[in-house]
């Protein structure tokens, strides 16, 4: 169907055009595109069909939802279309509760490590660095030596591109203390810091879309699976349906933290939710068999 350049995309709904639209982007990305989402939809597809001269919404919405010539186009688009918003040490009642954490697995005699995090959302990167540095200073405050990696994971492209570049502005350093500063940065212009060699080389950042990509944990069973602010743009089920899978890839003495009220009153399987209440996070229940070894 021709429109003329500039007429809005969600005028063509009644054809069903912007419903094929947000049922691909939420079977791929697992994000619902609710009314206030709309129409920031509507003009990004209106851009999109601008900036390629595009007159013909059928033939861009076939271009670009073909799963091999589109896959650029359609990785632009998620990258414009997600929100990305984050910070360093985001939600501190869980960065303290990470902390203690840490310190509680590392000491525990059974313990092997390292110890592996894994950030699912990361964005930018903010939320993976923020975990290096707690688990860091964790360990050091124990004086452990076993070692430690973060892996970040994003869907979007343009996000992990930022997180490896590890360089971060002026605003985006307000949440990170002066001490945290002189530690775990390096000035590297006016108003600008990037996260210190050391630290990067804990970091490890890929792209990786949780619905449709294998694991990219290439078997490794993960201590802390730490996931915010993602999931809240998935429905209800979906987001039970994920983290009954993130569990399996759970170290038996792992923990797998949400942002609070992800998942109010609800728990995976053969999981218990774990104090304190200002933090979203569980355990594995013990079993008899496996009492205290684990
Ligand atoms: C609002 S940000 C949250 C960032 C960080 N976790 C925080 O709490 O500050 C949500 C992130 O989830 C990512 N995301 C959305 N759907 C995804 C998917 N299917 N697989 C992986 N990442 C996804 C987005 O690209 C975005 O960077």
């Amino acid at each position: 169907m021709a429109i003329k350049a500039g007429q809005a995309l969600l005028e063509s709904s009644e054809f069903g055009y912007f419903d094929i639209w947000k049922t691909a982007i939420e079977e791929r990305t697992g994000v619902q595109i609710t009314a206030d989402r709309e129409h920031a939809l509507g003009l990004l597809l209106n851009r999109r069909m601008r900036e390629l001269n595009l007159l013909d919404v059928d033939e861009y919405l076939t271009q670009a939802l073909d799963v091999t010539r589109g896959a650029e186009e359609w990785s632009g688009l998620v990258d414009r279309l997600l929100v990305k918003e984050t910070s360093f040490f985001r939600h501190g009642p869980s960065f303290d509760y990470v902390a203690q954490w840490v310190k509680e697995t590392i000491t525990n005699p059974d313990f092997v490590g390292p110890l592996w995090v894994w950030s699912l959302g990361c964005s930018t990167g903010e939320e993976a660095y923020s975990l290096a540095i707690t688990v860091d200073r964790a360990m050091r405050q124990v004086g452990s030596v076993k070692g430690f990696g973060i892996i970040g994971t994003d869907i979007s492209n343009e996000a992990i591109f930022q997180a490896r570049r590890g360089i971060y502005r002026g605003a985006k350093m307000n949440a990170v203390d002066e001490s945290t500063r002189a530690d775990y940065f390096d000035q590297v212009g006016a108003q600008l810091w990037r996260v210190k060699a050391d630290l990067r080389r804990r970091v490890c950042f890929l792209t990786s879309n949780i619905l449709a990509d294998k694991s990219p944990l290439i078997g490794r069973k993960i201590h802390l699976i730490y996931c915010q602010n993602m999931l809240i743009y998935f429905r209800r089920w979906k987001r039970r349906e994920l983290v009954n899978q993130l569990t399996d890839h759970l170290d038996n003495r792992g923990c797998l933290m949400l942002g609070l009220g992800e998942l109010a009153n609800w728990m995976p399987e053969g999981f218990a939710r774990v104090a304190p209440r200002v933090v979203q996070a569980y355990t594995k229940v013990k079993t008899v068999e496996q009492g205290e070894a684990l």
